[in-house]
């Protein structure tokens, strides 16, 4: 039996195909991959899962299309303004980890406002990866020390793996234990490189747009029967 979990990370990952398969635009996809994230954020929650995080746009979605790219920005502005006002009122302190300086800035406001409002809240966490790149954030990191010891803020034997940590966007959330990523490809695509170093994976051939809160359980069912060792015997 593993350990209580404690934290699931999603790659979203399959909504261009699900619209491909029924003649639909792109975007008709991402508009039904944003609604399955509303639902699959509900019952997690039901389920007392105390962390979530989603990946919902890369540093390398900035390549696509620019009518996806800004179809993908109004989502989000619809997404933050009026669909994560349940999951506030259900008590969730919601987090953003990624890039903000490549955000529009209107976006940005209503992401900060959005992480005070719900700073003290404890029921679960849920955390968003918006313009994320792993890479990125682990060189963000690395500055953020280097500048601490150059200013003497720092000693170099203070570098440790968890004062580092403590410099990533991810700071105070605990690592994933099950990182779940549909749509069949088998990758993990600069996210979360640092965190996931003993995380479980499951890969399912589900499109993102079709995933579902039965097969959530189902994964879940299977995370719970897997022994975790942490390299140890
Ligand atoms: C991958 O599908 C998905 C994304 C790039 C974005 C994920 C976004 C959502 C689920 C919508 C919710 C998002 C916001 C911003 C609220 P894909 O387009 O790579 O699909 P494909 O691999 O089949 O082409």
């Amino acid at each position: 039996m593993s350990d209580k979990l404690k934290h699931i990370a999603f790659i979203m990952d399959g909504n261009g195909r699900w619209a491909a398969k029924r003649g639909l635009p792109r975007s008709a996809g991402h508009k039904k991959g944003a609604e399955v994230l509303q639902e699959i954020v509900k019952a997690a929650a039901d389920m007392e899962i105390p962390c979530l995080t989603f990946y919902a746009f890369s540093t390398e979605n900035w390549h696509r299309d620019k009518a996806e790219v800004d179809y993908l920005m109004n989502l989000l502005r619809q997404y933050l303004s009026s669909e994560l006002k349940e999951v506030k009122e259900r008590g969730a302190r919601i987090r953003f980890i990624g890039e903000r300086e490549m955000l529009a800035s209107d976006i940005v406001e209503q992401m900060n406002k959005i992480e005070k409002e719900t700073a003290s809240n404890e029921k679960f966490t849920l955390c968003i990866a918006l313009s994320y790149g792993s890479r990125a954030e682990i060189v963000h990191a690395a500055k953020n020390v280097a500048a601490d010891v150059a200013s003497g803020k720092m000693r170099l034997s203070d570098i440790n793996e968890q004062s580092f940590a403590s410099n990533l966007y991810t700071s105070g959330i605990p690592d994933p234990d099950l990182v779940i990523r549909t749509s069949g490809e088998q990758r993990i695509s600069n996210y979360l490189l640092w965190q996931i170093a003993y995380s479980e994976f499951y890969f399912t051939k589900t499109l993102w747009p079709d995933f579902s809160p039965k097969e959530l359980k189902e994964i879940m069912d299977d995370f719970n029967t897997r022994e975790r060792r942490y390299g140890k015997l």
